[in-house]
């Protein structure tokens, strides 16, 4: 299967050479070939450039994008998409002045989520799951993390891999999972928290280190959940088993969750709503990337991530959704670009390079995702007629896709109108 987009009006995010990560002011320039054209053979970029090359190239399909934009799928690299039910109720008790804090306080909140997801059918859990993911593909997502972490049992932080194995073998979007049994502290063990950790330790890790499909190990290191002393031998385990951390930090309260995280090699911090300067010292000269989350800081009211921040102090960033049931119950990535820029103040160069090639490296995928590279898979977008690739940003809650290739697959979707192609 060959594919050719021609007469792309912008083509965002090329990089001749395979570049892994954006920092800093690198982050301010979004490489753009204007009047461009695109061709994929099977799942692999093949080849780019300007039109006046494009003669000559034939491909059994041809996408004319006269007037649009191409770009390479989103990378949403923090999520919880696996999940069961919802959390309505909670949202209107937020809504009424309770805070998310007050609400876990009194058994909502993870344990909630938890709850239902234990009773609730592998099968079940797996239609449901599905059901987003297909939706999040619809609106421009190539490639995702998803999280564990509302089994809380060996049982059920067992069952959430299997479904997550599910789903990475029946979708087509590149998939990297997540063991995040310590995200919350499950009530029996509440006056007993060790005794959880050491679960998580002994048993947990050892058993979905078996099931080999976790490629990452999260911890909630936040107060009232995990603190350092608990996370810190997580993570240890962890190492045995090649896990590499991927944690949650900062969200409310600052405990030093960043300097440990690049202690322990972490691929990526994320949240850090709260942020401060040691934290910046810390990722200076590391290999963690930093993951604001505004989806989060929107549906919560919390503040947001300082962006600025962390750009201008030489750091790459990357933007998630957070994707879940509690803090962030939307997957739309387009919306996240959009409220970096209109809340984080990120340009709409700096937000579409933190949601794609940074977004690629938050999950270790960036050799192959992220931007338009000869080699890299064929994950890309085509937008709807626009005059600029800032419109992207600027039409906020907006879907400005209108075609989805994703493994250079191009197959007609249910709703004809929508020309979603996967
Ligand atoms: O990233 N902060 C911890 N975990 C999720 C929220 C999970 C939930 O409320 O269900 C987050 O915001
Ligand atoms: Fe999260």
């Amino acid at each position: 299967m060959s594919v050719l987009i021609k007469n792309i009006k912008q083509l965002l995010q090329v990089h001749d050479h395979n570049e892994l990560i954006l920092k800093g002011d690198d982050m301010k320039h979004l490489s753009v070939i204007e009047n461009a054209y695109l061709y994929i053979e099977h799942d692999t970029i093949i080849e780019y450039g300007d039109m006046e090359y494009c003669e000559g190239i034939d491909a059994e399909e041809t996408i004319d994008a006269t007037g649009r934009i191409v770009l390479p799928a989103w990378c949403d690299s923090h999520t919880h998409t696996v999940y069961a039910g919802d959390r309505t109720a909670e949202f209107v008790d937020r809504i009424h002045g309770l805070s998310y804090e007050e609400i876990a306080k009194n058994g909502g909140g993870i344990l909630n989520s938890a709850k239902t997801l234990q009773n609730t059918s592998e099968d079940a859990l797996f239609t449901q799951s599905m059901e987003r993911l297909d939706e999040l593909v619809r609106m421009g997502t190539g490639a995702i993390e998803i999280k564990t972490g509302y089994g809380l049992t060996v049982e059920a932080e067992l069952k959430m891999l299997k479904v997550i194995k599910r789903i990475k073998n029946e979708s087509l979007i590149k998939i990297t999972p997540t063991l995040l049994a310590a995200h919350a502290i499950p009530q029996e063990y509440k006056k007993d928290k060790k005794a959880y950790v050491d679960k998580i330790i002994n048993a947990l890790i050892p058993q979905a280190a078996e099931l080999n499909i976790a490629k990452y190990i999260d911890v909630f290191c936040e107060e009232g959940y995990f603190d350092l002393e608990d996370t810190e031998p997580i993570l240890k385990a962890a190492q045995t088993y090649d896990l590499r951390p991927k944690i949650h930090v900062n969200q409310f309260n600052i405990l030093g969750g960043v300097a440990l995280g690049v202690k322990y090699n972490a691929l990526s911090v994320d949240h850090l709503e709260e942020l401060n300067d040691a934290d910046i010292e810390a990722l200076k000269g590391s290999d963690t990337i930093p993951v604001a989350l505004p989806g989060c800081s929107y549906f919560l009211g919390i503040p947001y991530t300082p962006a600025r921040k962390i750009i201008d102090a030489g750091l790459p960033l990357a933007l998630a959704s957070d994707y879940n049931p509690g803090s962030a119950p939307s997957g739309n990535m387009n919306f996240i670009v959009s409220s970096a820029c209109v809340k984080l103040k990120m340009t709409p160069e700096e937000a579409i390079n933190a949601a794609t090639i940074n977004g690629a490296y938050a999950m270790g995928i960036s050799n192959m995702y992220g931007s338009i590279t000869r080699g890299k898979k064929a994950n890309v977008l085509v937008t709807k007629p626009m005059n600029h690739y800032r419109e992207i940003a600027y039409n906020f809650s907006h879907n400005p896709i209108e075609h989805v290739i994703i493994n250079g697959q191009l197959k007609p979707m249910k709703n004809p109108e929508e020309n979603f192609r996967i």
